[in-house]
């Protein structure tokens, strides 16, 4: 939500900093700028829409100090005017934010009535006005000052234009820094420091950064120098390509085998299982917490741990937090995140951890700030994700939640062979002409269903939702239609019966409907069925969700649509 990157040292720095920004690209792409230090002045330049549209702007500058952003807009429209960096009213400071400031608007009033001007409708303005507001000792005193009135979160990377350094400053949302000797960066995202530098800084909530050539100093709130540690960086880093796939999206569809190979071993050879077991000792309950993609994957995870014998619930993370629930002694809490950098889920994991809860976090990175609150951390491995929409990842939380249960309960079994059993090639109908689209499953069959639709609605922008198969006679039935299209969705034998007089009464109204599934000979009166190789009850949900993705994406394809940068969306959800 967002990308900041940083430059400073002994190179022109427009096109260091733009291919910074491509990297970053995921986390925000509606519009993107850079402010540069040009001779003791700060100049801008920005552009609405993604990182190609600033590209044309690029090289006319002599700068060598420069801090660049792209932008997923959370206060204003995406037009230039909102578009980072952010000026001082006096043009001597120049500010990239990622994050809120939840109490902007009092701060912009109190400006205001002080005499100072405003040209964006962002909430991020506001910190660069207020800097100029406390400059009165230091720059980095100035910065420390401004923060300190300010609710909500930022990562910030500030120019002041009679200082050849870059400032930054730190609360929840994620930065980096890294410094070589001679030149330094600072990012929100480690993968823009590969092929620069071998190690960097992780800062923490409430420190700020002055960088210069020479080196990188770091401060705490009241402003006294601290030392921080080097982290190295990973050969888990590296950064991805496309390959021979036109979109990310397909490509890391087309990595499910690997990266659950990857993520299955890892978690089978390298897991504590002791640890694991004190750590579940007397625990009764498991609550699987997160959001979209990865709250369905919890969902998956709770079934996997009642039949092996725990009482499970599932939350989304952004209703867990406001409930304030009770924690409990008898509880372990399962939270599960992609980038581990969400903020609803981060909410989360701290307000457990506040009262004394056990956590389990379930991330595809090796450092986030969802692993530094955990009691255990397990690694989904899957390699970096860059589409919007979740595949990979999805398919590997749910084989790590799967795993997790059978060495609970010391199962042996080998998940290699089904894997091995997976399958791309699907003919998948043209469902394009469609403005309402279902999906129908029960049990387990209903989660994938529910995952099936949020990726379908993601990137083609039609209109669908997943239902129980059996709550449509409760009400959704009334929108069946000869323009609506059900999708079902059955691994299971034992229901097949049920589901079948639910598309029954969908025929009987003149749906189409296509049926998804692992079952052999099924006899059932629809337009389509799509045929997944069976394997076991638990893993046919990790199988039959390809063709769901698949068929996402051929539509996506097929409408016009950019798979990897769906509208309005980001990869990293680092506000509330
Ligand atoms: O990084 P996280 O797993 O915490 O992200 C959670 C959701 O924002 C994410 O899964 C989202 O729903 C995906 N874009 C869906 O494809």
């Amino acid at each position: 939500m967002c990308g900041i990157a940083g430059y400073i040292g002994d190179s022109p720095c427009e096109e260091i900093l733009l291919q910074d920004l491509y990297k970053l690209e995921y986390r925000g792409y509606d519009s993107c700028g850079m402010a540069l230090l040009c001779n003791k002045k700060i100049e801008t330049i920005k552009a609405v829409g993604d990182i190609s549209h600033l590209s044309s702007q690029i090289g006319g500058h002599d700068a060598r100090i420069g801090i660049a952003h792209t932008r997923w807009a959370t206060h204003g429209k995406c037009d230039i005017c909102n578009c980072h960096p952010h000026l001082s009213m006096n043009g001597k400071w120049a500010v990239v934010h990622n994050g809120i400031i939840e109490n902007f608007k009092e701060i912009k009033n109190t400006l205001l009535s002080k005499g100072y001007t405003f040209h964006s409708e962002t909430d991020s303005e506001v910190i660069a006005n207020s800097i100029q507001y406390h400059d009165k000792t230091t720059p980095i005193q100035a910065i420390i000052r401004a923060v300190r009135h300010m609710r909500g979160s930022f990562a910030l990377a500030i120019l002041n234009a009679d200082n050849n350094k870059i400032y930054a400053a730190k609360r929840t949302s994620p930065l980096y820094v890294a410094h070589d000797g001679k030149c330094g960066y600072v990012t929100s995202d480690v993968a823009t420091f590969i092929g620069k530098v071998a190690k960097y800084y992780r800062m923490e909530d409430n420190e700020f950064a002055i960088i210069d050539t020479q080196s990188v100093t770091f401060f705490n709130s009241s402003g006294q120098k601290i030392t921080k540690e080097l982290y190295s960086i990973g050969t888990e880093m590296e950064l991805s390509s496309k390959g021979e796939y036109p979109y990310y999206m397909l490509k890391e569809i087309h990595d499910i085998p690997k990266a659950l190979k990857n993520t299955y071993s890892h978690i089978k050879y390298s897991l504590d299982r002791t640890q694991l077991l004190k750590l579940l000792k007397g625990k009764k309950n498991i609550v699987f917490i997160g959001c979209g993609t990865a709250y369905h994957a919890g969902l998956h995870g709770a079934y996997y741990f009642e039949e092996i014998g725990y009482h499970t619930e599932s939350f989304y993370a952004s209703e867990f937090y406001y409930r304030k629930p009770r924690i409990d002694r008898t509880s372990v809490y399962i939270l599960v995140s992609q980038s581990g950098e969400t903020a609803d889920t981060f909410a989360c994991a701290k307000y457990i951890r506040e009262h004394k809860g056990k956590i389990i976090a379930i991330t595809n990175v090796p450092y986030c700030a969802l692993n530094n609150l955990a009691d255990m951390v397990v690694g989904t491995t899957a390699g970096k994700e860059y589409a919007v929409a979740s595949t990979k990842a999805y398919n590997c939380q749910v084989i790590a939640m799967l795993t997790l249960a059978v060495i609970v309960k010391d199962i042996p079994v080998d998940y290699d062979r089904y894997i091995d059993r997976l399958q791309f090639d699907y003919d998948l109908p043209d469902i394009t002409g469609y403005k309402k689209i279902f999906f129908i499953g029960r049990l387990a069959d209903y989660i994938t269903c529910m995952e099936g639709a949020l990726k379908l609605k993601e990137i083609t922008y039609i209109n669908c939702s997943s239902i129980p198969a059996g709550e449509l006679k409760h009400g959704t039935l009334s929108l069946i239609d000869d323009d609506t299209l059900t999708i079902a969705v059955c691994t299971n034998s034992d229901i097949f019966d049920k589901l079948r007089n639910n598309i029954s009464e969908i025929r009987s109204r003149g749906g189409h409907v296509i049926l998804i599934t692992t079952l052999d000979d099924v006899d059932c009166d629809v337009d389509s069925i799509i045929r997944v190789a069976r394997t076991s009850n638990e893993f046919d949900q990790i199988s039959i969700i390809i063709p769901l993705q698949l068929l996402a994406y051929k539509t996506c394809i097929t409408l016009g649509h950019d798979p990897d940068k769906p509208r309005n969306l980001a990869k990293s959800v680092t506000v509330e």
